[in-house]
């Protein structure tokens, strides 16, 4: 009998080994052979660890369970995915997993990370081979066609940045995947790497057949240290299957890939920091043009993509373009894999095509806070992400919506706030980890993120005719930083002062026309 437990991070975090092992050592000591697998996670955090066990009904979940609960799992007949105070039904049919658009997460949770062939079962490598049976050019079209734009944050066309770097003449090209994700509420790249790693070096590999790129490399943040782990070995089961090295599935073409390690700096996630530190050097941002797709790592031709905008890609090939642009809305196609976090009782991932509202997200999926209080606040897109206001919770996750009202989708992340949360100290935390995590190229970013924080320290304590003024200053200091600041990071930062400012004027004791409270 196959009984699942999650080796994803999130259900480490929660106790899932202890549960393996007093899953093995309750069936050993009742004699009963049970074969242990150790899936990623389905994405359902509220209920890690969710063991699951393989029945003739198909897998039945069980979850959160604790060691403790293993006894009388066994008791109920776990293995006949018998009925438990923990039970939860057939896993495929959970409103939460059955309403989704899995295609990037299609495999995650379902099958072992690193079983090779449970891949190929569940359809791994078949855009691969697909894309290693035309013209370079043809697969760079596919991708072009499929609408993917890169799921970092910028929602750049991928298709257009491939086909740069496919036309750029130089002796040696780059494949870099920036798997940095350093947005707060974010965890859908590491649930990747974690949980279908070999999707990310399938897409990495269509990436470089398809430009003339022969080398890659996935720069993992540092807090991420099963990702690095279950990735490497990952690498390594592909090079010895063919699927990497000098002969990509007998094609006679090259491609190799390492993973690095990132330096533990928010700002490293920014493309040109990330290759000044992948070539050992510090992070500090780089002035663009030149763009790394002409001169990026070690001045060569370069590839920088998101880890989902790679693991887009091999279904994009397998079902080719129309099927992917098919999902989604406007100029927003395919799907997003959004991640629920902060005040949220039902906290997770959810996969879906573009168009779906937040308010879906948070109350449909989400089930609303943990505390059980109102919704305040919402920040989308991660730090430097706006925050959402009520007034606005209906509008489609789209990129083009969404910076419609100076919002972002980012990299998908949403933390929820409740009533009790004060959006001045939110707004303040904003510019102190702009401060914090500033590379100190630019002036804007470096000096004014400090600046930021004072002037919002003194809009929190001065006597109500001063605020005005303070008030002015803040929106005079996030002006230069949204117009003269280098990079996205002092660039957006001002995103979740100005949105706090503009929403929640309350929370600063002025009126909503910028006049002190009375
Ligand atoms: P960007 O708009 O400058 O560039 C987007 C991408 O397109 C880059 O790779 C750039 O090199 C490329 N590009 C632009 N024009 C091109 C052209 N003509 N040909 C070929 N390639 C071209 O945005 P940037 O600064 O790279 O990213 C900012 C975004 O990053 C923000 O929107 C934010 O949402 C996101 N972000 C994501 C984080 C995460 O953890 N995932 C963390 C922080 C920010
Ligand atoms: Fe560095 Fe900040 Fe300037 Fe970006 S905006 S280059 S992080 S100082």
């Amino acid at each position: 009998v196959r009984i699942y437990v999650p080796r994803d991070s999130a259900a480490l975090a929660v106790g899932a080994e202890e549960v393996a092992q007093a899953i093995t050592a309750e069936a050993a000591s009742r004699g009963l052979q049970i074969e242990l697998i150790r899936n990623g996670s389905r994405g359902m955090f509220w209920l890690e660890p969710l063991v699951e066990v393989q029945t003739p009904q198909g897998r039945v979940a069980y979850g959160p369970v604790q060691p403790e609960d293993v006894a009388s799992l066994f008791d109920a007949g776990l293995l006949q995915g018998g009925a438990h105070a923990l039970g939860l039904g057939v896993t495929d049919e959970l409103q939460w997993l059955r309403s989704q658009d899995r295609l990037t997460f299609a495999r995650i949770g379902v099958t072992d990370p690193l079983s090779l062939a449970a891949y190929e079962e569940h359809g791994g490598l078949a855009g691969l081979r697909i894309a290693l049976s035309f013209a370079a050019a043809d697969v760079v079209q596919q991708v072009l066609d499929s609408g993917l734009r890169g799921r970092g944050g910028a929602a750049f066309p991928a298709g257009i940045k491939w086909k740069t770097v496919a036309a750029a003449q130089a002796a040696r090209k780059f494949i870099v995947c920036n798997a940095d994700e350093g947005d707060s509420g974010t965890f859908s790249d590491r649930m990747v790497m974690e949980g279908d790693p070999f999707m990310l070096i399938e897409g990495m590999a269509i990436a470089g057949i398809s430009t003339g790129a022969t080398h890659g490399y996935i720069y993992v943040r540092s807090e991420y240290p099963h990702a690095v782990a279950t990735l490497r070995e990952a690498v390594t089961i592909a090079r010895a299957a063919g699927v990497l090295g000098d002969n990509v599935l007998a094609s006679g073409k090259a491609f190799e890939l390492e993973v690095r390690m990132a330096a533990g700096s928010y700002v490293c996630g920014e493309e040109t920091a990330m290759l000044e530190s992948i070539e050992g050097k510090r992070g500090i941002v780089r002035a663009k043009p030149p763009l790394p797709a002409l001169q990026g790592l070690f001045g060569m031709p370069t590839v920088i993509n998101n880890v989902i905008t790679f693991a887009s890609v091999p279904i994009i090939l397998a079902k080719g373009p129309v099927f992917y642009r098919n999902y989604g809305v406007g100029r927003s196609h395919g799907t997003l894999p959004i991640q629920l976090a902060g005040n949220v009782k039902h906290g997770g991932l959810v996969e879906k095509a573009f168009g779906i509202t937040l308010r879906q997200l948070m109350f449909d999926y989400g089930g609303g806070t943990a505390s059980g209080r109102p919704v305040k606040a919402v920040q989308v897109g991660g730090p430097l992400g706006a925050y959402v206001p009520e007034s606005q919770w209906d509008i489609p996750f789209d990129y083009e919506a969404y910076a419609a009202v100076g919002a972002v989708v980012g990299h998908g992340g949403i933390v929820m706030h409740d009533d009790t949360a004060d959006m001045s100290k939110l707004a303040r935390y904003a510019m102190e980890f702009c401060a914090i995590e500033s590379c100190g190229k630019c002036t804007p970013c470096r000096i004014g993120s400090t600046r930021g924080v004072e002037v919002i320290d003194k809009i929190r304590t001065v006597d109500a005719q001063t605020r005005p003024q303070q008030v002015k200053l803040l929106r005079d200091l996030c002006d230069t930083m949204v117009n003269g600041s280098l990079c996205a990071m002092g660039g957006m930062t001002p995103y979740p002062v100005v949105s706090a400012l503009n929403h929640y004027p309350e929370d600063f004791g002025i009126t909503a026309t910028g006049r002190e409270a009375a």
